[in-house]
This record gives C-alpha cells, structure tokens and sequence, in this order.
C-alpha cells in the first residue's frame, strides 16, 4: 500500500517538475539511495560509521535457534532505535532472517520498515538469503540465492531496498567471481574483512585498501569498463567497532558519560580516544573517508545502548573538535553506499587512481600459520548433497515452469539451498547438530519439489491423477526402495538444453539379471556390477548396481525405461581376480597398470596415452588443524603415501559398457576402495573412491588423492577454476600482488575446486573434474593434487549410523591437445561439457504408474553447445512469467570455434508456451535493465573510451525480439511473459 503511494509520489513529483511548478509532495519522495546520506565533507575527515549485526545463518546454533534466540529481538529493537532519531543507519543483511521477522510482523511495523528503507534510514545490504561462502559455492547457486532474497525485498519493500553494495564480511576469503557477479548484479560497492595478513599489511602500507575489482577476464572485452568492475574496500580491523567502543549491553566497555556532575564523565576523554583510532585508521586509507562498524555477531539485541554512544560521540566530537593531523573530522552515521559514493566522489574530483585488482583474495591467512584451506573439503558428504539439491532444484524450477506452476512451487528447496550456501553451512564448519538441521530443511525441500513435479509430469502428460514419481536421493549408497520391485519406470529428464547420453546407474541385485527396455520398446544392453562397497551400516541398501545407457535424452526432456528383474540366481557379473591387469578399458581409451606394484601408469584417451600415476596419500593433523584451517603436523614429512594392496582384491569387470577395475588401499587407520571405470562412449575416465572411516583416534588425517601426469616442459603453472566459472591461473608458493612467505609449503598452495583443476604445458593439458567442491594444489609440475576427505580432532568428527563417516565420491579424468582435444572441440570444451553435464544430470524418477508418452522434449530444438539455459523458472503466482537466463559457457580464447560471439533465437522454441515478450534484467532479475545505474569511474572509461557500449545496445533491443546475441562468458536474464498453448 505505502509503496502504491510512493509510486504515485514519484510520478507527481516528476509531472511536477516537467510543469516546473513546485509541490509540497515532493519531501514525501523516497530520498533512499545516495540521496539519503549524510553529507560529507571534503576539507574534513569524513568517519562513516555503519551500524550493523553479523547475524550467521546457522554455526553453533541452528538457524531458527538464532532467530527465535537473537535476531528477531534485534530486528524489533533496532526498528525502535532507527525511528527515535532519523540521523541514525542501519543495515540489514541476511534476508533469510528478515524473511521470517517480516511476516512475523504487523501491518503497522511493516509501514514503519517500508518507511525507514523510503528514507536510506534502514539499508539493505547484500539481500542475498545468506552471506555465502565464496571458496565452496557454485555460481549457479549464488545467482540463485541472491535472486530468492532480492525478489523478497523486491516483491514486499520496492525499489529502495535494492542493494547497492555486496556485504561480505565474514566470508574466509574472496572470489574473484563473486566479485564478477556483484558487478552483474547491478551493485557498485563490495566489503569484506577478511584476507591474507601479508596483503593486509602491503595495502595499509599502500593505501590501497580501497580498490576496483575487476572480477571477469572476459566481460570487459564488451562491457564498458565500468560495468565490469566493483569498487572494493577492506575494512581496516575485522568488523568489530574500535576497541574499547563496543557499546552492546553484551560489552564491557566504559560508556560515555556527557553528565559534567557525574563523577564518571569521560566525555572529552572518550571522544579524544576515538579521534585516536580515526588517526590511525586514516593516515593508512588513500581518501578523507573511512569506514567504522560499530557491530559484532549478533548484536543489537537491545539497540538503543549501542546508538545512545554513538550519538554522544558524533555529539562529542562537534563539542570538542579534536583535529586529525590538523584536519577536522565529520562523524556521521552511514552506510557501505554512502561510502561508497563519498570515495567516488573524491576520487573523481581529485582525479585518484585507484588500485586495480585482478586476481582473487584466496586463499585466506588470518596469521602465521592459519591457513584457512581447510573448509575447501570439510565435511565432503555435505558439499556433495549441496550439489545433489542443485540438480533437483534446477530440475524442479523448469518442470513448474514448464507448467505455468506459481513460483512458490519451489519455495521450500530455494530457501534450503539459500541457507545452504551461507559461509557456516556449504564450509563445513558449522556442528554437527546444525550440519543435521540443514541437511533436514534440504531433504524437506527436496520432497516437496519433487511432489510438485510429480504434479507437474502428470500436468504435462495430460494424466487424471498425479503420476506417482519417487526421487531417490540416497543413490550413492544404494538406497531406493522402488528397485527392489522386479519391475518398474525410470523417467529419466535431461534439464540441459541440448541432448547428452548418460550411463545411468541404479541399485540392483547383485545376483539379479535385468531386462532394460527403451522408449521405443527395444530391449538395451545392461549389465549389474558389485557395489564399491556394502554399506553394511546403511538400512535398506542393496549391493549391487545396473548400468546402462540411456542415449541421446532430448533436451529439456525424457525418455521412459522399464526396468524388469528377470531371474534371481544368475550371477551376471564376471569378476576376475587377476594378480596383474596390465591393461583395461577399450579400443582408444584405456588404463594400464604396472603389474608388478598394481599402480596406474598411463591413460588413454582420444586415441593418446598419457603417463600418468595415482596414489593416494595422507597429512597428519597438527593441534592447529580445525574446520576451517589445514596444517599438517609436519610441512617436511608432508603426505605420506598409502600403499596399494596389490595382491588382495583387485577385482576386474570386463563388459561392452562400461570396463572397471577396483584398488584398495588399507592402512590401519582407514580403507580406501577405489574403481577405475572406463565408459565405451565417456570424454573422461571415471575414478570412484570411497574413503572408510578416517578413524582420528590416533590425530587428524587429511586424506588426498594425487594425480601426476609426466607432461613435456609442463609450466610451473596450475589452473582452478572460480565458483565453476572463470579459470585461474596459480603458481607454487607465489601471490600476484605481495611477497610471499612459504611457511606453509602444503597448506598455503591450496586452491579451492569448485568442478575443475588443470596443468598443461604450451600444447597439451591434463584436468580432473570433481563432483563437489575441495581443496586442490599442484605441488610438482604435471600434478593435481585434491583433499578428498578429513577428520580432524579440532571440531572435525563427522559420524553416521554410529561408525565414522564414509566418504564417497568421483574425479572425472581427461587430458589432449588443448586446441583441439576430440577433433572438433577445444580441451576446454569438452571439460566444460563434462562439468555441466556432471552438475545437471540426467534426474531419475522412478515410478510403478505407466507412462504413456514415453519420449518428449520441451524444446523444439536443441541450444548450440555453447550457450546454457542456466534458469528457467516461474517468476510470479500466475505462472505466466518465467525468468530466464542464458549462458555463454566459455571464455574468450578457450576455443577458436565455440568462444565466438553467439546468438540464439527463443521464437517458438518453448513447445509448451510461446514467449510474447521479454524484458531484460540484471543478474539477480530485480532490476531492469533501463533502471541500473552504476557509478561510473572516469579511471576507467579512460583506459577504454572505445569500449563497445553493449548496455546501450541491449537497452535499445524490442521486448519482443527474441533473437538473443552472448559474448564470451556473458550471462543474460530475462523476465517473459508466455503464453501456454
Ligand atoms: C567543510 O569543512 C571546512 C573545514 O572544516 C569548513 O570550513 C566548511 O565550512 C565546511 N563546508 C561545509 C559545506 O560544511
Ligand atoms: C507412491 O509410491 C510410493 C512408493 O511406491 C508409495 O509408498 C506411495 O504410497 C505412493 N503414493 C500414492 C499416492 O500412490
Ligand atoms: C504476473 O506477471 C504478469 C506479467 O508481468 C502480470 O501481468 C501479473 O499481474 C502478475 N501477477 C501477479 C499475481 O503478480
Ligand atoms: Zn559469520
């Protein structure tokens, strides 16, 4: 209702200004934005002081402990406090918590917050459903959270609670694609706190801890420059207020006292104290500006006491006039924009430059020797589940827009994985109590997804009822109760847009023989392997597995398979218990093994053989090694290798479809079963391992596994890549942009991998592809090194089903010519192929109901192989918008064919709707684009005036033409309006 109003207020006020006739309504206008700070002053010494709680969405407590506990006691006080004195500022960050707080309250509090953000009074910052983690996370899911909690603020508070700047805190570190996408965004500021103490030190010393970021190495081929960078500050000590400062009733520290009369006045004394902090903090900033956050985790129960100070010091320092190195200083309640917007200001009108920054800030040192590499693998099973939810979600989101289902549909498994990429969650270094609650709220999410698409199969299908549609998301430990029916459906859905063949896996009887059926009725070679393991522990599991393939799945589509059990007794797999395999696998892609050790010596693949060795090895913990930090017990000793049992269970299936062979590597304190697997028709060589529990009754253990390809000349060089996105290049014992101290001569070479790490000399590449996010360093040339799995005594027990966790999981392996890998695509292609094709699998949904239209695709034809329908989505209560964004997958020179510009026309390409318009967005889908503005930054432009304007032209482009043009690397967003045929 209020925002109804505002909207009118605005469109008079304009009218007003066009008939230049003044009106009194116009001071009702929302002033938000950068119309609402506080005013600096540019001979002075301008102390921004920002308000703020860090309220974590999970970590000791679960996220409904902390709110019921904390938070909503802060959100309720600090409204009080906000509306006491309209001088005073507050951010708001998490919006999975102002989510619950909102519709907690009443329509009158609810005014009065719409009113407080109308005013730049209460600022949203971030609006993300959590303060992700940037190591860990996958871009697909931070675009997703940042849209779930911008379309909230969007949808109930309007424009002004559009976020200007990316609030990152806490986060372990920095990405240099989460500052790409806070560009993309629309966003013009980014803060954080925590980075390597040797960087710290040399941009103190600098100046330059305020920076533009520039977060792609491919958008500011054809953005203009700046709309492909972020002005970045470092906060100058943690988040913390100065010390002796902190004014929350949980605090100690002296408050300030104005009363002469008391005998414990201290206010001249305390706000000379202060100016001695600003000192400080401003002879090492580069303008007149600095930042103080006056805030910690989960302050602000009771606001007043922190603001009551604060408004004494600003009072104080009015009264007194301390100088700061002779200047006078303007304290004033702000905010990260107003900051923002202040250094612009000084920067363009004193024509500064700033320092440009290109790589990114990981990994992250807080002092000798905690390296926070730790959290790049912590807690394996979780990070993997992540991913699992990802695939459902994605699966979901399309099949109800499909539908023309309400966006809500989804709503449950949004907000899961929401929280889920929050810096205590995707991390892994929350407890264990709080790993269960969002382990709890993703499988409640993900039932009822799947509930819907169950729904909305039939919908599609034109069923009476619901068809019955299981998910079986315990698969990796055999656990789906409809395959032990002797006979049943698989709907299998491919959410790419293009069509791909997938080996699909499913538990089975050992000791069964299956009969597969296609689509079309034709019966398809099968066959059942062993587990990798029995899982002995895990209720309800079966112990073996059916392997077929399902070929060419059309895009955004399905095909049916039935699944017959045709016989109990026959024992179909041949297993060979060979004391030396010397080579396994098919005609131009192999493995082979040195038979007297067992050990893999080389891999073929495209028709070329590789040396290449695999072993896996363990660090011992020391004391320092906790969730969040890796620091092996001794650096020279560094991994100690596990011997491979060569003489015992070497089992080897030899088949049509799919070739394995299975290690195993016991060590007393643990065993680790591995199985080589080559598919007849894969890009990669599978090696799936299962770590036994790591037991830690003897120290922590860091488990990793070694890949060493000898290489000609390989560079010193290794390549991981940022959020699944961009690739960066890393050097041992080298930082970009400090000196380097090699203390850490393991630990401090740790990158994370979020799908993919790679070595290569001039011509020719090697690369593993993961199935989740870890820990990945190259420590000789030739080498990927990747922390499988740790248990640490720090705070790192992970148990289940009352024996210490196992860890299970899959690196997909494939090397050649980089320019030219199967002889029409680039290596990175085909890596980037596999990624998404591992990301968004084929989703299986098993069922007793017949399916009468056993083939179907939604998309009447295929998207080229470079452009990804990253989203489909419903985006409001009637179905008929969607939001969709499309996706250019590689970067500018990664292959001379694919990384061209492409241009993709959507007319009619949606069989269940046709597309009337479409209006583009930025990024997170809440701003359109004719209504983003950043701040410009003459630096820049000056280095690029001729910068081709693509802004302008996607502005001038009709919102019914759908032929859609994407550069290297670019990600479009779209709102349409459809209709269903
Ligand atoms: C800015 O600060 C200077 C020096 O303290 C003062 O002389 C001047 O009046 C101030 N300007 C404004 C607009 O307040
Ligand atoms: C759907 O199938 C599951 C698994 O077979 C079964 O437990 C459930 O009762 C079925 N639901 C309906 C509504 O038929
Ligand atoms: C859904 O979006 C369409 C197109 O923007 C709009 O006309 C309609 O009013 C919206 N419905 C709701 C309930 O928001
Ligand atoms: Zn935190």
């Amino acid at each position: 209702m209020l925002f109804e109003m505002n909207k009118i207020l605005v469109l008079l006020a304009v009218v007003s200004c066009i008939t230049s006739k003044p009106t009194v309504l116009v001071t009702d206008e929302p002033v938000c934005g950068y119309a609402s700070c506080h005013p600096v002053n540019e001979s002075m010494i301008n102390v921004h002081i920002i308000p703020h709680s860090h309220d974590d969405v999970g970590w000791l407590k679960t996220v409904d402990q902390y709110y019921y506990n904390e938070v909503q006691q802060i959100l309720s006080s600090v409204v009080i406090a906000l509306r006491e004195d309209p001088a005073r500022r507050f951010i708001q960050v998490e919006t999975a918590f102002f989510y619950m707080w909102w519709n907690q309250q009443n329509k009158e509090v609810q005014a009065q917050v719409q009113q407080l953000v109308n005013e730049g009074r209460l600022e949203i910052v971030n609006g993300a459903w959590s303060m992700n983690d940037e190591a860990a996370v996958h871009y697909q899911s931070t675009i997703d959270q940042f849209t779930l909690g911008l379309k909230f603020l969007e949808d109930n508070l309007g424009r002004c609670a559009r976020p200007k700047t990316s609030w990152q805190i806490d986060t372990f570190g920095h990405s240099r694609e989460h500052a790409s996408l806070v560009s993309q965004f629309g966003m013009d500021g980014l803060f954080f706190a925590r980075f390597d103490y040797r960087d710290r030190a040399k941009r103190l010393d600098e100046k330059t801890m305020d920076m533009l970021w520039t977060g792609s190495a491919n958008l500011g081929a054809y953005l203009r420059r700046s709309d492909s960078n972020v002005f970045t500050s470092a906060l100058y000590r943690h988040y913390s207020p100065p010390p002796k400062f902190c004014f929350d009733i949980v605090c100690q520290d002296e408050p300030i006292v104005t009363d002469e009369d008391s005998f414990e006045y201290n206010w001249e004394r305390r706000v000379n104290e202060f100016a001695d902090f600003v000192k400080e903090q401003s002879e090492q900033y580069l303008t007149n500006n600095i930042v103080i956050t006056m805030g910690d985790d989960f302050q602000y129960q009771a606001a007043s006491s922190y603001y009551n100070n604060i408004d004494k010091l600003i009072e104080g320092f009015k009264k007194f006039n301390p100088k700061i190195n002779g200047k006078e200083a303007n304290l004033i309640y702000s905010t990260p924009a107003c900051y923002t917007k202040a250094v612009h200001d000084y920067v363009q009108d004193n024509k500064i430059q700033l320092d440009v920054k290109t790589d990114d800030f990981l990994p992250y040192a807080d002092e000798p020797p905690r390296v926070w590499t730790g959290y790049f693998t912590s807690r394996p099973q979780s990070k993997k589940l992540e991913r699992i939810s990802n695939n459902i979600l994605q699966v979901s989101k399309q099949l109800s827009a499909l539908v023309g289902k309400p966006y809500e549909s989804n709503a449950a498994l949004s907000q899961a994985l929401g929280v889920m990429q929050h810096h205590d969650a995707i991390t892994g270094t929350e407890t264990d109590e709080v790993e269960r609650d969002y382990h709890r709220q993703l499988s409640q999410g993900i039932e009822k997804s799947t509930g819907e698409v169950g729904n909305a199969f039939s919908a599609i299908l034109g069923l009476p009822g619901d068809l019955n549609l299981t998910s079986c998301t315990r698969l990796n430990v055999s656990v789906c109760a409809l395959t032990k029916k002797d006979e049943y459906n698989l709907v299998i859905y491919n959410p790419l847009a293009r069509a791909v063949s997938h080996y699909v896996q499913v538990p089975a009887d050992r000791y069964g023989k299956y009969e597969v059926q296609g689509p079309d009725g034709v019966v398809v070679e099968n066959r059942v392997t062993d587990l990798i393991d029995y899982f002995g522990e895990v209720p309800d599991r079966v112990e073996g597995t059916l392997i077929f393939k399902a070929e060419d799945l059309p895009p955004l589509g399905y095909k049916v398979y039935k699944i017959k059990k045709l016989s109990n007794e026959e024992k179909q797999i041949k297993t060979n218990i060979k004391e030396a395999v010397d080579r396994l696998g098919f005609e131009d892609k192999y493995v082979s093994f040195d038979t007297t050790t067992g050990e893999l010596k080389s891999i073929t693949i495209f028709g070329r053989t590789l040396e290449v060795t695999q072993k896996f090895y363990y660090y011992s913990s020391s004391d320092v090694s906790n969730p969040w930090i890796f620091k092996p017990e001794d650096e020279k000793i560094g991994a100690i290798e596990l011997p491979l049992n060569s003489n015992t269970d070497v089992l080897v299936n030899d088949g049509d479809l799919v070739r394995e062979i299975r290690q195993r590597f016991d060590f007393g304190i643990s065993t680790i079963i591995q199985i080589i697997r080559i598919y007849k028709d894969e890009d990669f060589i599978e090696f799936d391992w299962l770590i036994a529990p790591v037991q830690i009754s003897k120290g922590g253990k860091e488990i990793v596994t070694r890949y060493t390809a000898k290489m000609v000349d390989p560079n010193d060089e290794f390549f991981t890549d940022a959020n699944g996105r961009e690739m960066i290049r890393r050097k041992k014992n080298y930082r970009p942009t400090y000196d380097y101290t090699d203390e850490e001569p393991q630990s401090g070479n740790y990158y994370p991998v979020n799908t993919r790490m790679m070595v290569k000399n001039d011509s020719y590449e090697f690369a593993v592809l993961t199935d989740r996010s870890q820990g990945g360093t190259s420590l000789e040339p030739g080498q990927i090194e990747l922390m499988v799995a740790r248990q640490v005594v720090n705070g790192l027990n992970e148990n289940e089903f009352d024996t210490p966790l196992k860890v299970r999981g899959s690196h997909y392996i494939t090397h050649g010519v980089s320019a030219n890998g199967d002889g029409t695509r680039s290596m990175a292609a085909i890596e980037r192929d596999i990624a998404l094709r591992k990301l968004l699998q084929p989703w299986l949904f098993f069922t007793l109901d017949d399916v009468n239209v056993k083939e179907q695709s939604f998309l009447s034809k295929e998207l080229p192989s470079n452009v990804h329908l990253l989203t489909l989505d419903s985006w409001n209560s009637t179905g008929n918008t969607i939001l969709i964004r499309l996706e250019h997958v590689l970067e500018q020179d990664e292959d001379p064919e694919l990384s061209k510009q492409v241009t993709v026309d959507l007319t009619g390409l949606f069989k269940p709707f046709t597309i009337k318009t479409m209006k583009e967005y930025t990024l997170a889908a809440n701003i359109p684009l004719e209504e983003s503005e950043r701040l410009e930054w003459a630096q820049l432009e000056a280095v690029d005036e001729s910068s081709i304007l693509s802004k302008q032209k996607r502005l001038s482009r009709k919102e019914t033409d759908l032929g859609i043009t994407l550069e290297p690397m670019q990600i479009r967003t779209f709102i349409a309006t459809v209709e269903f045929v």
